[in-house]
């Protein structure tokens, strides 16, 4: 094989997003931000007034999306219906209420068939939180990248500008109260799959984790 598939799957703040791009550049292969899918759709029932709860309305909802991967430099662009959304889909509304919206059987089964679709060619690095277990259950590479929730709650503090100030201890609740909504819903949870390697980046930085990654990738093909 000269192209493989590489899951990566984790909670929130991890550090998976910005893994999954640097080993996507280094590799010469594409980076798909499965996250990203989830908050286009909330964002687009947002707007349309649809509840969490309004599964029907969701069906309908995902059945007309149109939804476009745009891979850059800078990692991945996300059209929601010929509109740029990248940027407001990282708002706090949208965090706030996605893993309401993923929890929906339409909306996983919608995206789960558009992120095989992208893979059937090989050469990608996905991250999500059911890639390893369902959307590619035959990935060739599976990492499951965590790191305690202190950690992650520290690094997104680091993040944060005076205008968008939130203090560290109300950071750590929200994720913490993602992770558990992710980990208890009923149609693919985030668990780690059996075949994954776990990864704890709780003491390594971002180079590291990339490079061992990329070790890994190397040993596959
Ligand atoms: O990765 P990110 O934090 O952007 O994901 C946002 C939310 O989307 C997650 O908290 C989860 O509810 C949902 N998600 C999912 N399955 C995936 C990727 C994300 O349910 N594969």
């Amino acid at each position: 094989v000269d192209r493989i598939n590489i899951a990566i799957d984790g909670p929130a703040g991890a550090g998976k997003s910005t893994v999954a791009r640097q080993v996507a550049a280094q590799l010469g292969y594409v980076y798909v931000d499965t996250g990203a899918m989830y908050r286009a759709v909330t964002l687009l029932a947002q707007r349309k007034g649809i509840e969490p709860s309004q599964s029907e309305a969701l069906r309908a909802l995902v059945r007309d999306i149109d939804l476009q991967l745009i891979p850059t430099a800078a990692g991945q662009m996300i059209m929601l219906h010929n509109e740029d959304v990248t940027e407001q889909l990282r708002s706090r509304e949208v965090t706030a209420q996605v893993s309401h919206y993923a929890s929906n059987e339409h909306v996983r089964t919608k995206l789960g068939e558009m992120q095989r679709q992208l893979a059937e060619q090989k050469g990608i690095v996905m991250d999500g939180r059911d890639i390893g277990t369902h959307v590619l259950p035959n990935a060739e590479l599976k990492v499951f990248l965590t790191a305690s929730v202190e950690e992650r709650a520290r690094r997104r503090h680091r993040e944060l500008t005076e205008s968008n100030y939130v203090p560290l201890k109300q950071l750590e609740e929200e994720i913490a109260a993602r992770d558990k909504l992710d980990e208890t819903r009923e149609i693919a949870p985030l668990i780690q799959a059996g075949d994954a390697i776990l990864l704890d980046s709780s003491h390594m930085n971002i180079e590291e984790v990339v490079a061992y990654i990329v070790k890994l990738s190397q040993s596959k093909l």
